[in-house]
């Protein structure tokens, strides 16, 4: 028996030497240690900070969320939270990361514009990702709010890691700031050295684009990480049935508050969010806001 399974072992390891050693991790449920958990703090707490308006930030008085990451250094600021989402970049020394945050929206307004069917999935804009693979596409009115201030966005990181060399880039947001985020560091990732390593947590992230998208998505950002709270609607809008996939990297908060890591892409494993929301009407938007790990992100002050 013993032998039958070393053997196996053995067939199967051509095909784990191809996988990333991020994949590796995916590969089952795992609850995450209170450690791990923790180690989530400053990523929520800048998600939080990103509702923020852009005067505020600039100056690092955001209230509680800015005091919760005393000492980050504001590059650039930007967004008026109507046509734009605010937007922030600095960099965090105990992380030894410049840091991108977006602004979300209220529950109501991501379900709005996750289930509105004048949205459609349109290809990515090839000038500014020239990379994506033929078929990748996304969410319009994502792609049109991302466009907005992705230039500045740039810009930004690109001045904050030449001013801090060795320094790591991290995406942090929630709800609509989420994917935004997520198309600002796949338009990112190409144009900054591939050493520098970079990180992309997002909080009740909905789904972007299609198949083929979530794929280039795993190969372009291995370090991600997209938690997802209890019964929250809007991590599974739009539909699959609509064209819509999942990256891997769900992080799924049970209602026992346990964090668990799970593989693949929209995993149908047990206690991961398709298991615990089947459908819609499974949902509870309240979740859309956390808590995540005690804190509660949605508000610029909540
Ligand atoms: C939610 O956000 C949308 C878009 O910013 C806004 O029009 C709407 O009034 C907001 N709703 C609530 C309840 O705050
Ligand atoms: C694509 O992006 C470029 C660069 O930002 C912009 O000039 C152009 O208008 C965009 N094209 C479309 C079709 O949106
Ligand atoms: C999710 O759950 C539904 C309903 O239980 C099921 O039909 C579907 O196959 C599951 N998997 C995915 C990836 O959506």
């Amino acid at each position: 028996m013993l032998a039958l399974l070393v053997a196996a072992a053995a067939a199967a390891l051509p095909a784990l030497a191809l996988a990333s050693p991020a994949a590796l991790l995916r590969r089952s449920v795992t609850p995450l240690s209170s450690d791990q958990i923790a180690s989530f703090k400053p990523f929520t707490f800048f998600a939080a900070a990103g509702y923020c308006p852009a005067a505020a930030t600039a100056t690092w008085s955001c209230g509680v969320n800015c005091d919760a990451l005393a000492g980050f250094e504001v590059t650039a600021t930007g967004g008026d939270g109507g046509s734009t989402q605010f937007w922030f970049v600095g960099f965090y020394s105990p992380l030894n990361s410049v840091v991108v945050s977006h602004q979300g929206t209220n529950t109501s307004n991501i379900i709005a514009i996750g289930t509105d069917g004048d949205f459609f999935l349109v290809p990515l804009n090839a000038t500014m990702f020239p990379t994506a693979p033929a078929g990748a596409m996304v969410h319009m009115g994502f792609r049109e709010a991302q466009e907005k201030a992705a230039a500045d966005v740039l810009a930004a990181v690109t001045s904050s890691l030449a001013a801090h060399p060795g320094a790591s880039v991290t995406f942090a947001s929630h709800s609509l700031g989420a994917a935004i985020g997520l198309l600002d560091a796949l338009f990112i990732r190409p144009l900054i050295p591939s050493s520098t390593p970079f990180k992309f947590v997002g909080y009740g992230l909905p789904r972007v684009g299609n198949p083929t998208f979530a794929d280039w998505v795993d190969s372009l950002l291995p370090d991600l990480t997209r938690v997802n709270n209890m019964q929250d609607p809007v991590p599974i809008i739009p539909g699959r049935f609509l064209g819509f996939g999942h990256p891997s990297g769900e992080v799924h908060i049970s209602s026992t508050s346990q964090w668990l890591a799970c593989s693949g892409q929209d995993s149908e494993e047990t206690g991961c969010i398709n298991d615990t929301e089947p459908t819609i009407f499974n949902s509870d938007e309240s979740n859309h806001d956390g808590p995540y790990d005690g804190i509660h992100v949605g508000g610029c002050d909540s």
